[in-house]
């Protein structure tokens, strides 16, 4: 070691799964944590937290670039997503692109999503953007279908006034406050209230992880972990409820389980797409 790092270093140092960048001066040590680590079961290396995304080939097929393009050129700093969402937004909202579909946006913020998304969906597009932050109103553009909603969507009045108020959504974007009070709540209030064949995504769903923005018994990735049960309740044996498995019409469903078609899981993102579920049925042929 030279003089020089005896006298003063700087080092990340890795304690019982928190990061922290180490300052030595003159042999005193001083610590900064600089991540969180992951609270549940699972201690993750926080490098990985810090690895930065790399978009690949894969995410930049000529579909996802019309949006993903259009978030590059924006460069007025209205738009804040992650790159790599591009490509899980273009493979479920693709089928409603050029239709006359209902959007809803939780989190407004600059305002540029909200013109992102009618530039991606077109003309007959209504985009709904529901924010806490009254200054967001000035982002309502009417003639171009952009509306703003000030609202809180940790208030479940709030929630029901604006599915009361607005034409059936087909998709919703949580990207509000991103505390899992915030990002459950919502759910549980719109999810059963949006269109049958619609499409829920929450976004940002990192913050799951840190300390800051956990104020629910559960993390939203928790709750959405225990719907992959409630998507099978058709094969609950066990339970009283779903014994009959033989007659399956009188069996009564969570209504989870009859309109949800499927669950997606991915680096941040979770996505529920929604189905009239039949009475799942096997036979030999
Ligand atoms: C990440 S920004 C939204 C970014 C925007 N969707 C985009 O892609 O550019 C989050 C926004 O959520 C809003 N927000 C925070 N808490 C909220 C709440 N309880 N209800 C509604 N909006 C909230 C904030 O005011 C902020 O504008």
């Amino acid at each position: 070691m030279s003089i020089r790092n005896e006298i003063f270093s700087i080092s990340k140092v890795n304690v019982e799964g928190y990061t922290y960048k180490q300052i030595k001066i003159l042999g005193i040590r001083l610590r900064f944590k600089i991540t969180t680590s992951v609270p549940y079961k699972y201690k993750v290396n926080s490098r990985y937290l810090l690895t930065k995304t790399k978009v690949s080939a894969f995410h930049l097929d000529s579909d996802v670039n019309a949006l993903y393009n259009y978030f590059l050129n924006s460069t007025d700093k209205s738009v804040d997503k992650m790159h790599h969402y591009f490509h899980i937004y273009n493979k479920h909202f693709e089928r409603f692109k050029n239709k006359p579909v209902n959007i809803l946006e939780i989190g407004v913020c600059k305002g540029g999503s909200l013109k992102m998304w009618k530039s991606y969906f077109g003309e007959q597009a209504n985009v709904y953007g529901v924010d806490i932050d009254a200054e967001c109103k000035q982002y309502e553009d009417l003639q171009n279908g952009i509306h703003v909603i000030i609202a809180d969507q940790s208030n479940r009045d709030d929630l029901r006034n604006i599915i009361k108020k607005l034409p059936k959504i087909d998709i919703v974007i949580d990207d509000g406050g991103h505390t899992t009070n915030q990002q459950i709540t919502t759910f549980d209030e719109i999810y059963d209230k949006i269109s049958d064949d619609g499409v829920y995504l929450v976004e940002d769903l990192h913050t799951n992880y840190w300390k800051d923005f956990i104020d629910s018994k559960h993390t939203f990735i928790e709750y959405a972990k225990d719907h992959i049960d409630a998507l099978n309740a058709w094969f609950f044996h066990s339970d009283d409820r779903y014994r009959d498995i033989t007659n399956k019409e009188k069996m009564k469903m969570p209504i989870f389980t009859n309109i949800t078609n499927s669950i997606h899981f991915y680096n941040s993102i979770i996505v529920f797409e929604k189905e009239k579920v039949c009475i799942p049925f096997e036979e030999r042929r």
